[in-house]
């Protein structure tokens, strides 16, 4: 298959090219960057440049590709998950308008197959595991909310698709290289320079996935039914659990503790929200459909 992965630099899209190109597939990839397109070329992939926010621009590319799939893992998210929330307003804009061009400019050219990054850890379990049937945390605060509603914007976008299989993968945390939950991550840095507590009871169940796993499941996708799958591993586990072994596993001082109350004053619901009111989601339909095997985290908190 003639594949555009659109955000192919990132921290999925580079496992990506490499696990599609190993499948036999003629893959391209767009960066807007100098560095990306540097990544992408490096990786052995077609490269294209441009700014998927210019609607022309994108309309020509995929009118000059004429690609079988598309893949959409556009983000633009901050070097240190800390500041969320401030870059949160560019990176909706970008999934939301840029992929819009994406998706448009797919359909238009007659791609058959469109798969949309989205999101596995902001999903209703009903206070067990989260199936791929569960609805997003529309209502819950600040960001939480904000971006559980721009996912299902494009989830609802992508199961929209006339004339194109569509596909939503909803991706766990990811870690591994060039993500914050790695050694050399930001994550660990925060965690290494002790500002990383645990919150209240630390109640939140967190699914990750190694961005390995992502890129294996996402390949398997393209010849598999579209519909929606949660991209996840075989370990959900509380926060309470997994922030010492992580701590431990970098090296790093145990996380300190923080009450709920102060942690409110201090940090603002939102805070206290992700380390307790998120649920973990189960991955039974991508390990039956997509073959999904995923490996043992490295911390070991399970
Ligand atoms: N499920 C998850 O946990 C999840 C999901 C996504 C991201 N993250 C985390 O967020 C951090 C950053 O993620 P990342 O590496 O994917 O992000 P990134 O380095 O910001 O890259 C995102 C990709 O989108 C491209 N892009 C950004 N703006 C664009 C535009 N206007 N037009 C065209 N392409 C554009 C980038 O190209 P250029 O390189 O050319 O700018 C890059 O290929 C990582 O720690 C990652 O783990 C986590």
């Amino acid at each position: 298959m003639k594949i555009l992965v659109a955000g192919a630099s990132g921290a999925l899209g580079r496992p990506l090219i490499t696990h599609l190109r190993h499948a036999g597939h003629e893959v391209w990839g767009m960066a807007q960057s100098p560095r990306g397109v540097e990544v992408v070329g490096a990786l052995g992939a077609g490269v294209v440049q441009g700014n998927a926010l210019d609607r022309s621009k994108v309309f020509a590319i995929m009118e000059r590709l004429r690609p079988d799939c598309v893949v959409d893992q556009l983000t633009s998210l901050p070097a240190s998950p800390f500041d969320l929330p401030l870059r949160l307003p560019a990176d909706r804009v970008l999934r939301l308008q840029g992929g819009g061009n994406l998706f448009d400019a797919a359909q238009a050219w007659g791609v058959q197959r469109y798969i949309q990054q989205s999101c596995g850890f902001y999903l209703d379990g009903a206070g067990g595991l989260a199936d791929d049937t569960a609805l997003l945390k529309i209502a819950a605060p600040g960001h939480v909310g904000e971006s559980a509603r721009m996912y299902a914007a494009l989830e609802k976008r992508v199961m929209s698709a006339a004339g194109m299989q569509g596909t939503a993968l909803r991706y766990g945390f990811f870690y591994g290289p060039h993500t914050w939950y790695w050694p050399d991550g930001a994550f660990t840095a925060h965690m290494r320079r002790g500002e990383v507590a645990l919150i209240g009871g630390g109640r939140s169940v967190f699914s990750f996935i190694h961005v390995d796993d992502a890129a294996a499941a996402t390949v398997s996708a393209l010849s598999a039914p579209g519909g929606v799958y949660n991209v996840v591993d075989d370990q959900p586990t509380g926060v309470q659990a997994w922030l010492p072994a992580y701590a431990r596993w970098v090296g790093a001082s145990a996380p300190g503790q923080m009450e709920e109350q102060a942690a409110l004053q201090q940090l603002g619901e939102e805070s206290v929200y992700y380390q307790n009111n998120l649920d973990g989601a189960s991955n039974h339909k991508a390990r039956r459909v997509l073959g999904l095997a995923p490996r043992q985290q490295p911390w070991g908190a399970v």
